[in-house]
């Protein structure tokens, strides 16, 4: 399967998570199976700034829609395939960010296979802005944004869409969004206002995936490779978004792909855990996105699932370097170290 200009190698992807899928996280996915990663959202209009920024100064002064954002599009070769994933309220934002952003990865100073649409943000302020999932309400406005990206980028442009804003209605949304020129699509099958509440429903996107000529990614709640695999079997998708279910546990990709190609899996003992924890820490720090918050986060999702989680969480929520928070996950010991998590 192709989705953007890049053919996937493997059904399991991972999902963009704001504050964890940095440049370091995703490349610890990708070593562990996943066939695809995509960048945290960037605000277009921070984007379309840091640009200009790069542009007009030689020197490193850009601080608003500059440092932080070129942060969050920083992006590597060895991640290929990776997509960019932009938010924004107007086809004007929306293009020059894909502008900007399919400019510099003709410099080669980005990496991208391609540029993917927030379309199914629920967070309050996105939505205040008229983005993200806001924009499920507006499908006029949805489909302007898309073909403004499709005709201002010179790589492929995907959206990632929920099912609808308060009703299921994803199969025109996604018939439309084909027709305005995105090249694939990532479907969340519970729509904005259910955030996560509903259970089950996924098998909904089987009539999305067979209606659509373009590649459909099929995401929410896949929390385990059984789970992964039963979503992929049950809907036909092209691919499965894992998304949280990989945060503190990059071995998910690879338990998937054992699951699905053998029938069987191995679950992940402790210590391979603490090596990877000790890999992402060392990408974090090559890649300069290390920073405290960050690797508490990550850290906490970590050692989770394991006995003495407790403890552990509460040193690390009280560590403030990021040498503490190495020294506490390199440190635990949990008693049912060898059980292990799939
Ligand atoms: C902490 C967190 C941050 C997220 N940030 C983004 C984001 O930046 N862009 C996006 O499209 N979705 C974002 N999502 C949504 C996920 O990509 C995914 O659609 C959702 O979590 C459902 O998949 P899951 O059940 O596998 O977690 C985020 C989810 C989480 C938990």
């Amino acid at each position: 399967m192709k989705y953007g200009n890049a053919a996937l190698r493997g059904k399991f992807v991972l999902g963009p998570m704001a504050a964890y899928t940095d440049i370091a996280f995703r490349l610890l996915c990708r070593r562990a199976g996943a066939a695809m990663c995509f960048t945290e959202f960037a605000n277009a209009e921070a984007i379309v700034r840091s640009g200009a920024a790069r542009r007009q100064t030689a020197l490193a002064t850009i601080t608003r829609g500059g440092k932080n954002t070129d942060a969050l599009l920083q992006t590597c070769s060895e991640e290929m395939p990776v997509g960019i994933q932009i938010f924004g309220a107007t086809p004007e934002a929306m293009g020059n960010a894909a502008s900007s952003i399919s400019a510099r990865v003709e410099t080669g100073e980005l990496y991208a296979s391609c540029i993917d649409m927030n379309f199914g943000c629920p967070a309050g302020s996105v939505i205040r802005a008229g983005a993200g999932s806001a924009l499920l309400k507006s499908p006029q406005k949805m489909r302007a944004i898309a073909e403004a990206c499709v005709k201002h980028s010179g790589i492929p442009v995907t959206a990632k869409i929920r099912a609808g804003w308060k009703s299921d209605s994803a199969l025109e949304l996604a018939l439309m969004l084909q027709d305005a020129g995105v090249s694939g699509i990532t479907v969340h099958w519970r729509t904005a206002t259910e955030g996560r509440k509903r259970q089950a429903g996924w098998e909904m996107l089987r009539e999305v995936k067979e209606a659509l000529s373009i590649p459909v990614i099929g995401n929410g709640g896949a929390s385990t490779p059984e789970k992964a695999v039963q979503f992929l079997k049950e809907t036909g998708c092209d691919a499965v978004m894992i998304a949280s279910a990989a945060l503190g546990n990059p071995h998910i990709f690879s338990q998937a792909d054992d699951l699905l190609a053998h029938g069987k899996c191995r679950k992940t003992p402790w210590e391979e855990k603490r090596a990877s924890f000790a890999q992402y820490a060392a990408l974090a720090q090559k890649y300069g996105v290390a920073t405290p918050k960050r690797f508490r986060a990550h850290a906490i999702e970590w050692v989770s699932g394991f006995n003495g989680v407790k403890e552990a969480r509460k040193r690390l929520n009280s560590a403030k370097t990021i040498r503490e928070i190495e020294g506490i996950v390199s440190g635990f010991e949990p008693s049912n170290a060898q059980s292990g998590l799939a």
